[in-house]
């Protein structure tokens, strides 16, 4: 992860691929994003990260120019593109939904930009079939998009939108359709992709995961605003927010009285599960609680426990660090809440 923020940092330094400033939109009295200042590096895999409503689709859309901002510019590769037209400029997007033509073959869906860019009928069917090589779809270029899955669309979505080789892709929430097994498959196939291609990418999802998975860099999105921007692990290590850290993983939050009395300090906190062991035998300097539940997940248990000092905490135990454990509701037991495990939030 450091090898990639330092890769950041450098890339950063040359021209931003994408770079907004004071980015504003209201929609009446709706503010659904509020003075966004942003930049992406090129070649950057770059994720917009939040719940629904926070405005990351009517940024990205305004990238992509279907929206013109209220306030503020949008400057691609150093170019002010503020006030162009979608067709204008260096990007393509991916839309959730596809968008396929039925009635065009594969290869027509995938050749259809090189068309209105007036490119020849040979050169464009090469190129089609180029593209759909890329995301291993070899082969399907006679079929209908009707005679094809889930993930295959989405794929042809992807050719067509990298056939024109944009210097800019935008993808909002391309995976959201596909059930887990696709998605996850898909999500590295993405990832592949992106660096065959050396093209900027920027990846709007609501899924945490996803955006841990694939990302350089996520930015946390919150009611029109970014929360925080960072590397997967700065966010998952070092959150500043009650929001980043309860939205980013799962947590536990500790609020200035129960920071007091578990480590004497009146601050806000958080502790991820994982950091929490969990046993039996009482040693000096844990503490004491008692299961409310233990969920079995397989690959490991979460444990919710009711601390005899007072709050209530989960804890993620990993199957294999003691395979014989089993954990139970009512189960009395010892928790290590190391101080260095604990992260300072900003209040708010
Ligand atoms: N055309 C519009 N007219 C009025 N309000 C809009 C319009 N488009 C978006 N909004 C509002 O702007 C806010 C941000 O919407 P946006 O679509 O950017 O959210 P999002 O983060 O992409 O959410 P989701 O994860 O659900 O796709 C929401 O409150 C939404 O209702
Ligand atoms: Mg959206």
């Amino acid at each position: 992860m450091k090898e990639t923020d330092s890769e950041v940092g450098i890339l950063l330094e040359n021209t931003p691929a994408i770079s907004l400033r004071g980015l504003t939109k209201s929609f009446g009295s709706v503010h659904a994003v509020s003075n966004l200042d942003l930049d992406i590096a090129s070649g950057e895999f770059f994720s917009m990260l939040g719940p629904s409503g926070s405005g990351k689709t009517t940024v990205l859309r305004m990238i992509a120019g279907f929206e013109l901002p209220t306030a503020g510019t949008v400057v691609l590769d150093g170019t002010d593109v503020t006030k162009l037209a979608p067709f204008d400029r260096d990007v393509n997007t991916v839309f959730q939904d596809y968008a396929l033509f039925g009635h065009m073959t594969v290869l027509e869906n995938v050749a259809y930009g090189l068309r209105v860019r007036g490119i020849a009928k040979a050169t464009r069917s090469k190129q089609a079939e180029e593209a759909l090589e890329m995301v291993r779809l070899g082969g399907f270029g006679g079929r209908k998009p009707a005679e094809l899955s889930g993930g295959q669309r989405q794929r042809v979505a992807l050719a067509r939108a990298i056939v024109v080789k944009p210097k800019v892709l935008l993808l909002d929430e391309p995976l959201g359709a596909l059930d887990l097994k696709l998605r996850e498959q898909m999500q590295i196939e993405l990832k592949q992709l992106q660096r065959e291609l050396a093209i900027t990418f920027v990846f709007v999802t609501h899924d945490q995961e996803e955006a841990l998975t694939l990302s350089d860099r996520i930015a946390v999105f919150n009611s029109g605003h970014i929360e925080q921007i960072g590397s997967p692990r700065e966010l998952y290590e070092q959150p500043k927010t009650n929001f980043v850290a309860g939205f980013v993983g799962t947590t536990n939050i500790f609020d200035e009285d129960a920071s007091a009395l578990l480590f004497g300090k009146r601050i806000r906190s958080t502790m991820r599960p994982e950091r929490i062991p969990v046993f039996e035998q009482p040693t000096q300097g844990a503490r004491q609680g008692r299961v409310i539940e233990a969920i079995y997940l397989g690959s490991a248990t979460r444990i919710h426990i009711k601390l005899d000092a007072g709050p209530t905490i989960t804890a993620l135990v990993r199957a294999g660090s003691d395979a014989e454990q089993q954990w139970h509701r009512d189960q009395v037991v010892q928790v290590d809440l190391d101080e260095k495990n604990l992260v300072k939030l900003e209040t708010n």
